[in-house]
């Protein structure tokens, strides 16, 4: 008993101390922050609020450093040039004060992660930790201390280019996914040199662009704002993430970049947040065509007295701030604001105490146990939609047909936003068959196809030839990576090229067929996943797609994805999601669709509900749904109480048996409903999920709890409560599937 006191006295004494030593740490930092501005010149501010791209040191960069008025660089990527800069900045400067280094650095720097939406269907938040580790690694190795990742928008649109950077459709999944990735980038500690801040953008709702166009308007009634698209973003802000950037988007009439109850009363006041709000790349200049901004000065203004503390590229404040301040229209106190931001964000980077990078002979790029952590993830993104006769995994082959552009394009695969990556170290899907299988198996490759859009046909009889040739036939179809990403969107997201009619033709062989999709969205793909037999969708997988590609297709790896986003028959039913209102004239399974329609009906013979004659109300496969190579079993949840008080909580369990042959991870997913609202509320709301391995034969349980916290949500009074009255929840291995469980808040 004495040892156990002494053991939590010591623990209590720890925690208090290292708490204490937290709080004094940063009441250090505020110190030296309040120190350092009350020395700096008006000009010298507003330089740290000015961030440029890299151009190379000129002397006017070597001024423009010297002299203080520019805080960050970024896309400078050699270590030597950073160290020259930063020795102007450090050394020659009045006040010495850092410069911090900043890049892209999405998915990977040189070992390229799969596309977020790809990791983000592996329902495991460790795949989003691993990536932004490998990447902070690689990165800080060269100087770059701050990446505009993670990217958290909602995207419930196919279209839009930048569904491929998001973590898809779903607050719960994407807030799990992002938290992750903040941890891995910014590591235990923002001052360890191979840690570097992230930044949670784009704030906020540039998912909701109209039509899927990128950059384009938004009308996002506040209740769903904070619903749905703020809640990946308070989740950051309370994972203090290092940084935010605002969206090019305005939401109701409002750019983001200017918008005071967006970045001050939310994420300041509402959240506490002390990082940095950095400008999209000239997102304050582009207030002037968005028409909220009359000229560059007003923008400055606007976007200072929004909250905006710095100016990626768009000139406002360098060259109109100090005026605002003379002219009493913005305050000085505005400005210390913003600095302090950006000192803290310095501070905390360790960059006054170490501003250098280590210059290092060798590079910790493409590490054996990152390119382990690559093949991962690209295995735990891929999603198994169909498997007819269990044709996956293949095994007992004499020959395999390999066809198809995506089947060896190492650009291709990695994925949209990968600017450092290097195609050469690409494990493309023929070399790694080829490798693992060619002895064994004898493969016939034939592209057929060069790229995706490749209308070319000539190699068809080639290709028909060699599945007729062969036991099997791998096609790899998708999309090249620049078809996805920042303004890349498509009116049209079905197979590009000739790649569906050579789908056709490869049928005619009569042999299996596997269509494995590299993309960076939902494509429509009904006519296909009508054809081949079994799909595996594999996202941009990254430099190692091919390797797991291999290893899932033959067996060595079993698939565990769940589809992060819905994804819909044809583009016309977007927007389409899983967490949809019911409406006032729900369709069932019965929906009578357009070919089923006598000729000559009456006007109301046909039915009266919420669906597309053409398409149905359903989608082509619904979000959280993904096949594996064995089978689950689901008992009946149990729940703790089938009534629960406000400020109770419930927990609900569900034993799941692996009814299969192979041992295998599920992600178990955790859905409720609120069946009477104030507010009419979706049919489903995913509340948590955890993917368990379970072996073949064997049960697992699984326990989720539910507190009114996680039923409450945003009345008209914009206050967050929850509502009594009753509500359904489910332990379900799709969104579409489960019992409803039924339970009462009173
Ligand atoms: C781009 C993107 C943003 C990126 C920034 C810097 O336009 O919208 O996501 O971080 O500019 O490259």
């Amino acid at each position: 008993m004495k040892k156990v006191l002494c053991y939590t006295l010591f623990l209590t004494v720890f925690t208090v101390l290292g708490c204490s030593q937290q709080s004094k740490n940063s009441n250090d930092v505020e110190k030296k922050i309040n120190s350092l501005l009350s020395q700096m010149t008006l000009d010298e501010k507003i330089g740290q609020m000015n961030q440029l791209t890299d151009v190379g040191i000129n002397d006017d960069v070597k001024a423009q450093i010297k002299n203080g008025s520019v805080g960050s660089f970024l896309n400078t990527m050699s270590p030597e040039q950073i160290n020259e800069m930063q020795k102007i900045a450090v050394e020659e400067s009045r006040l010495g004060i850092p410069l911090v280094f900043a890049r892209d650095i999405i998915h990977g720097f040189k070992t390229i992660f799969p596309v977020p939406l790809g990791q983000a269907a592996s329902f495991n938040p460790e795949v989003g930790y691993n990536g932004a580790r490998v990447a902070a690694v690689e990165a800080s190795s060269v100087g770059i201390r701050w990446t505009f990742t993670p990217m958290m928008d909602i995207s419930r649109d196919a279209r839009w280019g930048r569904i491929a950077e998001s973590c898809g459709e779903d607050p719960v999944l994407t807030a799990k996914m992002v938290v992750a990735m903040i941890r891995g980038f910014q590591g235990e500690n923002l001052a360890d040199p191979t840690s570097i801040a992230a930044c949670a953008k784009h704030f906020a709702g540039y998912g909701a662009a109209e039509s899927g166009k990128d950059y384009n308007t938004t009308w996002i009634p506040e209740e769903l704002l904070r619903d749905v698209y703020l809640v990946p973003f308070e989740a950051a802000a309370k994972a203090g993430c290092a940084t935010f950037m605002c969206s090019f988007n305005d939401i109701n009439g409002v750019p983001s970049s200017g918008n005071r109850h967006l970045n001050v009363d939310i994420l300041r006041n509402e959240w506490g947040y002390d990082g940095v709000l950095v400008s999209d790349w000239g997102s304050a200049q582009q207030m002037i065509p968005h028409g909220f901004s009359e000229d560059l000065k007003q923008a400055a203004e606007q976007a200072a007295n929004a909250g905006m503390d710095m100016d990626m590229m768009g000139f406002a404040y360098i060259n109109h701030l100090k005026e605002l301040v003379n002219e009493g229209v913005v305050s000085e106190k505005t400005i210390d604001s913003a600095v302090r931001n950006i000192l803290r964000l310095k501070y905390r980077l360790g960059l006054f105490d170490k501003p250098y990078v280590e210059i290092k002979d060798s590079t910790v790029f493409y590490a054996k146990e990152s390119l382990e952590k690559a093949k991962q993830a690209a295995v735990e993104s891929a999603v198994l939609l169909k498997n007819e006769n269990n044709v996956l995994p293949l095994a007992n082959l004499k020959s395999v047909a390999v066809i198809g552009a995506l089947a060896d394009a190492p650009a291709d695969q990695v994925g949209t936003w990968c600017f450092d990556a290097e195609p050469s170290h690409s494990v493309t899907p023929i070399a790694a068959i080829t490798e693992a299988y060619g002895k064994d198996v004898k493969i016939n490759y034939v592209q057929t196809l060069k790229y995706s859009r490749d209308k070319n046909k000539s190699d068809f009889p080639k290709a028909l030839a060699a599945a007729r040739n062969s036991d099997a036939v791998l096609y790899f179809v998708g999309e090249e990576a620049i078809l996805s990403g920042e303004a890349k969107c498509l009116a049209d997201i079905s197979l590009q090229g000739a790649q569906s009619e050579l789908l056709t033709e490869l049928k005619k062989s009569g042999k299996p067929v596997v269509l494995v999709v590299m993309a960076g969205r939902p494509l429509t793909i009904e006519k296909e996943a009508k054809e081949a037999d079994a799909i595996l969708y594999a996202f941009h997988g990254g430099t190692m797609a091919g390797a797991a590609l291999a290893d899932l297709i033959f067996g060595k790896a079993v698939p565990s994805g769940k589809l992060p986003v819905t994804m819909p028959k044809m583009v016309g039913q977007i927007p389409i999601y899983y967490n949809h209102k019911n409406t006032g004239r729900p369709t069932g399974k019965g929906a009578t669709l357009i070919d089923e329609i006598p000729v000559g009906a009456g006007q109301f013979s046909i039915g009266s509900t919420s669906y597309h004659l053409d398409a149905g109300s359903e989608p082509l496969y619904p979000f959280g749904y993904g096949l594996s190579y064995t089978t689950f079993e689901y008992s009946d949840v149990q729940l703790s109480d089938t009534v629960i008080s406000l400020n109770g909580k419930i927990t609900a369990k569900c034993t799941i048996k692996n009814t299969g042959k192979y041992d295998a991870c599920e992600v178990v997913q955790f859905y409720m409903r609120d069946l009477v609202g104030e507010l009419i509320r979706p049919v489903k709301e995913l509340k948590d999920f955890q993917k368990i391995l379970i072996k073949a034969g064997e049960s697992r349980e699984v326990e989720f709890t539910l507190t009114t916290d996680d039923l409450a949500y945003w009345h008209s009074d914009m206050k967050k409560r929850a509502d009594k009255g009753k509500f359904y929840l489910w332990i379900a291995p799709s969104s579409d599937l489960g019992k409803a469980v039924e339970f009462k808040l009173k």
